[in-house]
C-alpha cells in the first residue's frame, strides 16, 4: 500500500493513500486531526474527496465522462434516458424485462395526487418554476412518508415519475392553461412534452425530433459526480433526512447561475449581446475585467480543463436539431461567434476556459419550445437519477453525518458589555 508522509512542526505522520479504479490517488486525512491537531483547508473543495463513489468517473484533463463505466458518447447515442436512470440507480443497465418493468412503474406513478394540484393555486403566475419544483418535491414527503427499504424504492420511482408532471404543470400554471394529464402510452420524454404542449381541445402529436433531443439532453445531465447540488443531496441525506427533502435541497443548490442556472443565464447573455449589436469583443473584454462582475456564462468548469465532452455532443446536436426542425435561431450564430472569439483570447486559453454543457443546451430547449425560465428545471429533471443514486450510495456506504470543520478567524474571547452600558 502507498503512503504519504507529512511533516508538521517537526512531527512526521504517515497517511494512507487510497487508489481508485482509474488509478486516482487520494490521501486519507481522516486521522490527521487526532494525530496532529491540524485540519486541512480547501476553499471551494477543489482538492477534497468527500466520498468514494462507484457511480460516475470524470477525467477533466482528458475530457472523459462515464456513468458506471459507460462512455457518455455511447450512452447519448444508444440509450433512452430511463435506461440511464436505471443504470445510475442500480449500477448496471437493465435487461429487456427489467427495463419494461421499470418503465411500467414510471408510467403508472406519473400522476400527482389531486390535492397537490391545489398547491399551484397559491403560487403567483410569475413564480419561478425552480421554486415550485423544489417545494413540490419537498411536499411529496407529506404524502409519501418514509418507512423501510420497500417504501424507499417506491419513493424513488414516485419522484422520478412525478417530477416531470410537476415541472410541466408549473409551466401550464405560468401561462394560465389547464393542466394536461400524463398519458400511459407515451414514454418519459414524450409524456413530458405532451403535458407541456397539448391542449384539452385538440389532438397533439409529440414531434419525434423534440423527443429525441430531450432524451439526449437529459442523458447528458443525468450525473456529474460531486458537483454542488449532488454534494448538497449527499450532505442533507447524511443527516438521514428523507429522499424528498434531500432532493429538494439539491434542486435549490442547482438553481444558482454558477451551477445549473447557467443555462438560463447563457440565453439571457446571448440576447443581451444581440440587443447590443453583436459586439462580441466588448463582452469578452468585460468578462476579463475583474471589476465588472460579468462572466461569460456557459464557459469554464471546475473539473474540465480541456473540453467538456457534453458540450461537444451538444454543439453537434444543436445543429442537427435546428436543421431537422427547420429552425433558424440567430442566437446560435451569436453563440458560435462568441465561442470563437473567446477560444482565441489569451485570457481564456491560459485559464483553460471552454464552453460547458450549458452553453448550447438552451438553444435546443428554445427550438423545442421550452421557455427560458424552465431551462434549469430541465437540468433538474435530467439530474434526478444522479442525485438519487448518490443519496442511496451515501446511505449504504457511510452512514456518517457530513460535517466539515473550519478555521475560525473571528474575535478572540471578549467580555460582554450589557445593553444599557453600550
Ligand atoms: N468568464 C470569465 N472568467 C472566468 C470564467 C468565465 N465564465 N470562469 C472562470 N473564469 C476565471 C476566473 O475569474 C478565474 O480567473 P483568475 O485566475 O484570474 O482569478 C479563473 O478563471 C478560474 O476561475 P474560478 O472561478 O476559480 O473557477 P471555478 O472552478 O471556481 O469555477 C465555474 C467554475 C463554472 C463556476 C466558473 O467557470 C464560472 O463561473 N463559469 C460561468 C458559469 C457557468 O457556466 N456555470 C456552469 C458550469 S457547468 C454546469 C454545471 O455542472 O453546473
Amino acid at each position: 500500500m502507498t503512503n504519504a508522509r507529512l511533516s508538521l512542526d517537526g512531527r512526521e505522520v504517515t497517511l494512507p493513500v487510497v487508489v481508485g479504479t482509474e488509478a486516482e490517488h487520494g490521501i486519507d486525512i481522516s486521522n490527521l486531526r487526532s494525530e496532529t491537531g491540524a485540519i486541512t483547508l480547501d476553499l471551494g473543495y477543489g482538492n477534497t474527496g468527500a466520498c468514494k463513489s462507484a457511480i460516475t468517473y470524470i477525467d477533466g484533463e482528458k475530457g472523459i465522462l462515464r456513468y458506471c463505466g459507460y462512455p457518455i458518447e455511447q450512452l447519448a447515442e444508444h440509450t433512452q434516458f430511463t435506461e440511464v436512470a436505471y443504470l445510475l440507480i442500480n449500477g448496471d443497465l437493465p435487461n429487456r424485462q427489467q427495463y419494461a418493468e421499470f418503465r411500467d412503474k414510471l408510467t403508472y406513478h406519473s400522476l400527482i395526487h389531486e390535492d397537490m394540484k391545489k398547491f399551484y393555486e397559491g403560487y403567483p403566475p410569475g413564480a419561478h418554476p425552480m421554486a415550485i419544483l423544489s417545494s413540490m418535491i419537498a411536499s411529496m414527503s407529506t404524502y409519501y412518508p418514509n418507512g423501510g427499504a420497500d417504501a424507499e424504492d417506491l419513493n424513488i420511482i414516485r419522484v422520478l415519475a412525478k417530477a416531470k408532471t410537476i415541472a410541466a404543470y408549473s409551466y401550464k400554471k405560468s401561462v394560465g392553461q389547464p393542466f394536461i394529464y400524463p398519458r400511459n402510452d407515451l414514454p418519459y420524454c414524450g409524456n413530458f412534452l405532451h403535458m407541456m404542449f397539448a391542449f384539452p381541445t385538440e389532438p397533439y402529436i409529440v414531434p419525434k425530433v423534440a423527443e429525441n433531443a430531450l432524451n439526449k439532453l437529459l442523458i447528458l445531465h443525468a450525473d456529474h459526480e460531486q458537483n454542488c447540488s449532488t454534494s448538497t443531496v449527499r450532505l442533507v441525506g447524511s443527516s438521514q433526512a428523507n429522499l424528498f427533502a434531500s432532493l429538494s435541497a439539491g434542486i435549490c443548490a442547482l438553481w444558482g447561475p454558477l451551477h445549473g442556472g447557467a443555462n438560463q443565464a447563457v440565453i439571457e447573455m446571448l440576447e443581451m449581446i444581440q440587443a447590443d449589436g453583436c459586439n462580441y469583443k466588448k463582452y469578452v473584454d468585460l468578462a476579463k475585467d475583474k471589476n465588472s462582475n460579468f462572466r461569460l456564462m456557459g464557459f469554464g468548469h471546475r473539473v474540465y480543463k480541456n473540453f467538456d465532452p457534453r458540450a461537444t455532443i451538444l454543439k453537434k446536436a444543436t445543429d442537427d436539431v435546428l436543421n431537422q426542425m427547420g429552425v433558424k435561431d440567430p442566437l446560435l450564430d451569436i453563440a458560435k461567434s462568441l465561442e470563437e472569439v473567446a477560444l482565441n483570447d489569451g485570457y481564456f486559453v491560459e485559464r483553460k476556459l471552454y464552453p460547458n454543457v450549458d452553453f448550447y443546451s438552451g438553444i435546443i430547449y428554445r427550438a423545442i419550445g421550452i421557455p427560458t425560465n424552465m431551462f434549469t428545471v430541465m437540468f433538474a429533471l435530467g439530474r434526478l437519477p444522479g442525485w438519487i443514486a448518490h443519496w442511496k450510495e451515501q446511505r449504504q456506504d457511510s452512514g456518517r453525518i457530513g460535517r466539515p470543520r473550519q478555521i475560525y478567524v473571528g474575535p478572540k474571547e471578549r467580555s460582554l458589555v450589557p445593553l444599557e452600558k453600550r
